[in-house]
C-alpha cells in the first residue's frame, strides 16, 4: 500500500500505466471531452468541493479529471470493495487529486476511505457529492441522525456492515457531536448514478428525511437505457469468463430480474449462445422477456437445470442459502445488482457442513462452496457486482454517456443552490444533448425535421435547451 495525506492506493508506481489507459479511454469518451471543451474555459465548478463515491476505474478517472478541468476541488473513494482499478487510482493520485481506494479493501477500509474522501484537510465536508449506490449520502444522513439520537448506533444488528458504519460514526461523534450537522448544512446536492441509490433517495424524500437536493442521473434515458443495458451486455460475460474461463455456449443460464440490467445480462448470455431463462415479479417485464423469446420461470423451476445464475434485481434474498443447497453440481452463481444481498451470502456462510475454499483472491474473487451431499457451487466476487469485481466494468463509450449526465447534473446543482430537498432528473433536452454528443463518433447523421413536418405531427422544433426539471 502507498499512503500519504492525499492518497491511499495499492501502488503509486502503476500511475504511468493508468495514464496510458486514461488516454485511450478519452478517445472513447466523446461526451466528456466535449463538456471539457464547452465548459472548461468558463469553469462552472470553480472552487466547488466535490466528493465522489463511485467505482475508481479508468472511466471514472476521465470523469474526475473533467470535474477538475471545470474548476472543482475533488476527493474520491470507490463505492465497492472490489471495483477499483489500481492503475487508475494511482494515476489520479499522481495527478494530485486526493483518492482513497484499492482493489480488495476490507469493509472497515471501505468506510474509512469514504470518510476520508468526505473530509477536506480543514475538517470541512463537500459542497456536492457524486454518489453511486448512496453510501456517501448514507454516511452523512446516518451521522446526522446519530447526532440527534446517539442510541441508533447501539441498536442490535447482525449486519456486519451496519456494525462497521456505526463504529466509524461513534468515533466521529466522540470527536465532534455536530460534525455531520455542519457538513449536511453546506451540501448543495448529490447526483446519484444508479437505480438502487435512487430508490434509497426516494425513500428518504418520502419520509421527509432527505437533507439536500438530489439529481437522479440513473433515469436519464442516456444512462439507464445505455449503461444498465448495453454496459451489462458487454461486461457480464466478461466477468464470468475472467472468473471461470468456462464455455458459456450450450449451458443453461438463469437471470433473476428482467429490468434494464436483466435485459442486458440476458442478451450478454444469449450472444454467447447460452439457453437463457429469467424470473420476474413484474408482469410487464415478464411479458417483455417472453417477447424476447426467453422462458419465464421461478428460481425453484431453474434449480434442477441451470448451470449459471445471475441476480439483477436490486432486491434482497433473491437466491437463498436453501436455493444454493439445491443447485446442480458446478453451478456458477453471481450478482450484477448493486449490493451483495441479492444472494444470501450470510445465510450460505452459516449453513452447517458447507466447506468454503478460495479459488482466486481479491484480484478476481472466486470461491467454491461444497455441501454435505458432495455437490459444489462457485460464487463469483463474493456476491458483489461480478462485472466490476471480476472484470473491469462497462467500457468507456457507454460510461461516457453516464458520466456526461453526471457532469451536467453537477453543473445543475451548482447553478441551483437553493433548490428544495427533493429528487429531480435532468431535462429531456439535456438527455438529448448527451445522445447528440455521442453520434458523431459512430458516424451517425441526424435528420433535421422541417418546421412544416413538426407542425404536421404536432411537436415543437427544439430550440436551445432550458434548465427545466422533471420531478422524479
Ligand atoms: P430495474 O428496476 O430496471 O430492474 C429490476 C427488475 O428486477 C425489475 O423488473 C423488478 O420487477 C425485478 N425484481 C425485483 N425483485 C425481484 C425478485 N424477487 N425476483 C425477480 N425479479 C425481481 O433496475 P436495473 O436498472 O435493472 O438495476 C438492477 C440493479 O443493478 C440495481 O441494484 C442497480 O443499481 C444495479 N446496476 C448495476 C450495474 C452494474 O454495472 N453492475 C449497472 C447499472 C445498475
Ligand atoms: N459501472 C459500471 N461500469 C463502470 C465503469 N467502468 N466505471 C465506473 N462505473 C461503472
Amino acid at each position: 500500500m502507498d499512503k500519504t495525506e492525499n492518497y491511499e492506493v495499492k501502488d503509486i508506481k502503476l500511475a504511468e500505466f493508468g495514464r496510458k489507459e486514461i488516454e485511450i479511454a478519452e478517445k472513447e469518451m466523446p461526451g466528456l471531452v466535449a463538456t471539457r471543451k464547452k465548459y472548461g474555459p468558463s469553469k462552472p465548478l470553480k472552487g466547488i468541493k466535490i466528493m465522489g463515491s463511485l467505482h475508481m476505474t479508468i472511466q471514472t478517472a476521465v470523469l474526475i479529471e473533467t470535474l477538475v478541468e471545470l474548476g472543482a476541488d475533488v476527493r474520491w473513494a470507490s463505492c465497492n470493495i472490489f471495483s477499483t482499478q489500481d492503475h487508475a487510482a494511482a494515476a489520479i493520485a499522481k495527478a494530485g487529486i486526493p483518492v482513497f481506494a484499492w482493489k480488495g479493501e476490507s469493509l472497515e477500509d471501505y468506510w474509512d476511505c469514504t470518510l476520508k474522501a468526505l473530509t477536506w484537510p480543514d475538517g470541512s465536508g463537500p459542497d456536492q457529492i457524486v454518489d453511486d449506490g448512496g453510501d456517501a449520502t448514507l454516511m452523512v444522513h446516518r451521522g446526522y441522525k446519530a447526532e440527534n439520537d446517539a442510541k441508533i448506533l447501539d441498536e442490535p444488528t447482525d449486519n456486519k456492515e451496519v456494525q462497521i458504519i456505526n463504529a466509524v460514526l461513534k468515533k466521529k461523534l466522540e470527536e465532534d457531536n455536530q460534525h455531520w450537522h455542519k457538513v449536511a448544512s453546506k451540501i448543495k446536492g448529490v447526483s446519484e448514478e444508479t437505480t438502487t441509490g435512487v430508490h434509497r433517495l426516494i425513500q428518504m424524500e418520502e419520509k421527509k428525511e432527505l437533507l439536500f437536493p438530489a439529481v437522479n442521473v440513473n433515469d436519464s434515458v442516456t444512462k439507464s437505457k445505455f449503461d444498465n443495458v448495453y454496459g451489462c451486455r458487454h461486461s457480464l460475460t466478461d466477468g464470468i469468463k475472467r472468473a471461470m474461463d468456462v464455455l458459456i455456449s450450450g449451458k443453461t443460464a438463469m437471470v433473476c430480474g428482467y429490468g434494464d440490467v436483466g435485459k442486458g445480462s440476458a442478451e450478454s448470455l444469449k450472444q454467447e449462445k447460452a439457453k437463457v431463462m429469467v424470473s420476474e415479479v413484474d408482469p410487464i417485464c415478464a411479458l417483455q422477456a417472453c417477447m424476447a423469446g426467453l422462458k419465464v420461470v421461478t428460481i425453484e423451476d431453474a434449480l434442477p437445470v441451470a448451470n449459471i445464475y445471475v441476480t439483477a434485481t436490486g432486491n434482497k434474498n433473491v437466491i437463498t442459502a436453501e436455493h444454493m443447497s439445491m443447485m446442480r453440481d458446478q453451478a456458477i452463481v453471481c450478482n450484477i445488482g448493486h449490493f451483495d444481498n441479492e444472494i444470501d451470502m450470510a445465510g450460505l456462510e452459516k449453513l452447517p457442513g458447507v466447506v468454503k475454499e478460495e479459488i482466486k483472491g481479491s484480484d478476481c474473487p472466486v470461491h467454491r462452496y461444497t455441501f454435505e451431499d458432495g455437490h459444489s457451487i462457485y460464487i463469483l466476487a463474493e456476491g458483489r457486482l461480478i462485472n466490476l469485481g471480476c472484470a473491469t466494468g462497462h467500457p468507456s463509450f457507454v460510461m461516457s454517456n453516464s458520466f456526461t449526465n453526471q457532469i451536467l447534473a453537477q453543473i445543475d446543482i451548482a447553478n441551483n443552490p437553493d433548490r428544495e430537498a427533493i429528487v429531480v432528473r435532468l431535462s429531456k433536452e439535456l438527455d438529448e444533448e448527451v445522445a447528440r454528443l455521442h453520434l458523431n463518433k459512430l458516424g451517425a447523421k441526424l435528420t433535421k425535421m422541417s418546421k412544416e413536418q413538426a407542425e404536421y405531427i404536432g411537436v415543437k422544433v427544439k430550440g436551445p435547451y432550458k434548465p427545466e426539471h422533471y420531478r422524479y
